[in-house]
């Protein structure tokens, strides 16, 4: 684990249990919007992403959700988590008895925030640092899970066609979205809803309806 990736993640959090999903403790940031506004000046300045690893979205949280209440959904698969942010999703398939989770993010302090999260629920979960997307030829995955990532243009016409390849060569692959404006409109069966309370500066709501969707 890079060192000083994890102490900026422990020193802008505190572990906590994410509503929706009390099993699971994470480092959280504390207060939403504080440590939103304090850390994204600060990564600003580096010319770094902001810290959506320091919160655990609805779609994260409802796949989470599904998983824990569903174990056979990942149980004895080699599950990819793409995209983990803190890796709430990864660890709910490790603890349902996943063979091997892979966790992908393409920023650093995610992968801090997710390796620290790991040891604070005592799974094992691979990482893959960077782009997945870009790999020729891809894993053989069992399972694919992406929470909450469709919320910007260019990567949702990116991963969307890379998603349903993955599909066709024999992945399940499980979206979980809480009507982010760039869900594709067809292509996804719902297979499970969850009203995930949320953080209302974060979200402009307090609670956000957040489907599981299923590749059909
Ligand atoms: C809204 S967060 C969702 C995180 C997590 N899945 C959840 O639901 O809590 C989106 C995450 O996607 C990551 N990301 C964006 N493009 C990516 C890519 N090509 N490969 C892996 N991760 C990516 C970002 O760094 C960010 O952590």
């Amino acid at each position: 684990m890079n060192g000083s990736y994890a102490d900026f993640v422990r020193a802008e959090t505190r572990l906590q249990a994410p509503p929706l999903v009390p099993e699971i403790r994470l480092h959280l940031a504390a207060r939403a919007t504080d440590l939103w506004e304090a850390t994204e000046a600060k990564l600003e300045e580096k010319g770094l992403p902001p810290p959506y690893w320091a919160f655990a979205w609805p779609g994260g949280r409802a796949l989470a959700r599904y998983i824990l209440d569903n174990p056979a959904t990942a149980r004895g698969l080699a599950v990819l988590d793409f995209a983990a942010g803190c890796g709430i999703a990864a660890i709910a398939a490790a603890l349902a008895g996943a063979q091997s989770v892979t966790a992908s993010e393409i920023d650093d302090f995610a992968l801090a925030a997710l390796d620290l999260n790991c040891i604070a629920n005592g799974v094992s979960v691979g990482r893959h640092a960077g782009d997945v997307v870009a790999l020729a030829p891809a894993p053989a995955w069992g399972l694919i899970l992406a929470g909450d990532v469709f919320y910007e243009k260019p990567m949702s016409e990116r991963i969307w066609p890379w998603l349903k390849a993955r599909h066709a060569a024999g992945a399940r692959v499980l979206v979980a979205d809480p009507g982010r404006a760039y869900l594709p409109g067809s292509g996804l069966n719902e297979i499970a809803r969850y009203d995930v309370p949320t953080d209302l500066d974060l979200e402009d709501r307090t609670i956000r309806t957040t489907r599981v969707l299923e590749i059909a």
